[in-house]
């Protein structure tokens, strides 16, 4: 059971460049642009978390399955090394997800418009690889609620944590009580990357993720019910 009142949040960042591939950045960028298919959130889900005036949000995502087919570099870090740092973060055994369609997500945000849904995490572990830099005043921060489970951008923004994203640097941090999402870039040119990781314990495990998220997340719910039920 989660306490009653919320805690702060709390994140971890580590410097993980040392543990990729000389040509990560361009490995995952390659990725991104042969795989990431747009859709349109429609934020109805459990953990949705978007003000009733939003309609849906635009998203590019690249699943997990092509994800962990197209990087097993990536793969073998979330298994191994990443897994165990939050294992030594959290104190306790973290597992990865035994479905690979959400055990690493690329995101994606290209351009100014483009932002990702306010809403909490349903797994008690997320794992972020940072793969582009964004600096102060750039945009592309992961904004966080400091007050708990609030609805829209508007009132996470009231007080909020922002972490900046760093190439290279993996965050880790429970993000089941706070809302959050990212925001738009500045550069109408630019584009922000990011490998989004689902980990669990055994008081959380992936038998308790929503059953809707994955088909409110990816942009083919037919083959992610496949998937599921395989
Ligand atoms: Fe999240």
């Amino acid at each position: 059971m989660l306490p009653d009142v919320v805690p702060p949040f709390v994140w971890h960042t580590f410097d993980v460049r040392d543990r990729l591939p000389s040509n990560w950045e361009s490995q995952i960028r390659a990725t991104t642009d042969a795989h990431a298919e747009q859709h349109d959130l429609v934020p109805m889900s459990v953990t949705s978390r978007e003000d009733v005036a939003i309609a849906s949000v635009a998203v590019l995502t690249v699943d997990g399955t092509a994800a962990a087919t197209a990087l097993p570099w990536l793969n073998e870090l979330y298994a191994g090394a990443f897994r165990e740092l939050a294992e030594h973060v959290f104190g306790e055994p973290v597992a990865v997800a035994a479905n690979p369609v959400y055990g690493i997500n690329l995101n994606v945000q290209r351009g100014a418009e483009m932002r990702y849904e306010c809403h909490i995490d349903s797994n008690p572990i997320g794992g972020l690889l940072y793969a582009t830099t964004h600096a102060p005043g750039s945009g592309g921060e992961l904004v966080v609620a400091n007050r708990g489970d609030v609805r829209g951008v508007e009132e996470i923004e009231l007080d909020a944590t922002r972490i900046h994203p760093v190439a290279g640097h993996l965050v880790f941090f429970d993000a089941r009580r706070h809302s959050h999402y990212v925001a738009p870039l500045a550069d109408p040119s630019g584009q922000r990357i990011v490998a989004a990781m689902n980990f669990y314990t055994a008081g959380c495990p992936e038998t308790a993720r929503p059953a809707d998220l994955s088909s409110h997340l990816f942009s083919n719910p037919s083959d992610v019910k496949e998937t599921q039920n395989a």
